[in-house]
């Protein structure tokens, strides 16, 4: 793909924006040769990019050049950078500023953003089908959300009308832009807890909360001394029927390229088989990959019958 065809795409890419997050481009899926170092967001008037290697200098001057012209054109007012292939990933602001307290908007829903600190803004995009569907299936459920981070998706269970959400992750930090999250929505935080656990070393203490009705585990796929999929997803597996009411449906997630579906449908077969697998979420068009399988997995289980 070339400088002028990517400019099109953005062009074309950009004709329904509005202040609701969007990937212009992306090219990490791999469907434009070339280009696999580049993403491109829009968050409001943001033009957000990420580059994930480093490009030759007389490259990246084009394409800035080419990007600072577009900003003329769009409803952008800022242009930010982040360096994702440098250690601690840096962003630099080229046109414009960054407000404050910024956050993106998703189907109307708030999440706190930070777009200079580091690699973790706050917010995964390509989780927005995931969330649509915990919203669509959550009215009148009591939900563990596994691995919460700055739990979006409990946002989007209390907007769907869940009694109750337990969001569990080891990061006190997480945990409490997650308040921070439910603030901004106006969200009536009873029922709403946000427990700062190992999940792999408390079990009982969510089990007192139980029984679930609906179950999000949404692990990384590799966090040294603290998550493995490949050693420790299971241990969470195989716990679930502890945790689930008769009704529950499990979304489980998988972001690692090295580990198909099945990896996950096979644990579940061997390790609770009082569920059966019901379908795989689509992903977000705009993520589309060259191999699904090497993107983000949402896996829904449901009771067996
Ligand atoms: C991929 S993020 C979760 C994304 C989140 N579900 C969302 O929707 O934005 C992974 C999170 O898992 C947490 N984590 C990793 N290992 C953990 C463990 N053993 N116990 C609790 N939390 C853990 C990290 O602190 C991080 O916030």
């Amino acid at each position: 793909m070339t400088l002028q065809e990517l400019t099109h795409h953005l062009q074309e890419n950009s004709k329904d924006l509005s202040q609701e997050f969007k990937r212009l481009f992306h090219g990490r899926g791999g469907l434009y040769e070339g280009w696999r170092h580049l993403t491109i967001d829009s968050i409001d008037t943001i033009l957000s990019v990420a580059l994930y290697f480093e490009m030759e200098p007389k490259k990246e001057e084009e394409l800035f050049a080419m990007l600072t012209h577009f900003l003329s054109t769009s409803r952008h007012d800022t242009l930010v950078v982040q360096r994702r292939y440098i250690q601690g990933s840096p962003s630099e602001v080229l046109v414009g500023e960054i407000p404050e307290n910024l956050y993106v908007l998703e189907n109307d829903m708030k999440i706190k953003l930070n777009l200079l600190s580091n690699k973790n803004s706050g917010y995964f995009p390509d989780m927005k089908n995931g969330r649509e569907f915990v919203r669509q299936n959550a009215k009148d459920k009591h939900v563990l959300n596994l691995f919460s981070y700055t739990c979006a998706f409990s946002l989007a269970a209390k907007l769907g009308g869940a009694v109750s959400v337990v969001n569990v992750d080891m990061s006190k930090g997480a945990l409490s832009s997650g308040k921070a999250n439910h603030t901004l929505n106006k969200i009536d935080m009873r029922g709403v807890s946000f427990l700062p656990y190992n999940i792999l070393k408390s079990f009982s203490g969510l089990k007192k909360k139980g029984p679930y009705d609906m179950i999000i585990i949404d692990p990384p796929s590799f966090q040294r001394g603290s998550f493995e999929a490949t050693k420790d997803y299971q241990k969470i597996v195989q716990k679930l029927p502890q945790l689930a009411s008769e009704e529950c449906i499990i979304l489980a997630c998988l972001n690692s390229p090295e580990l198909e579906s099945s990896f996950v449908i096979d644990l579940f077969k061997e390790l609770a088989p009082s569920f059966t697998f019901s379908h795989r979420l689509e992903n977000v068009a705009e993520f589309a990959s060259a191999d699904e399988e090497r993107s983000l997995k949402n896996l829904v289980f449901v009771p067996k019958r």
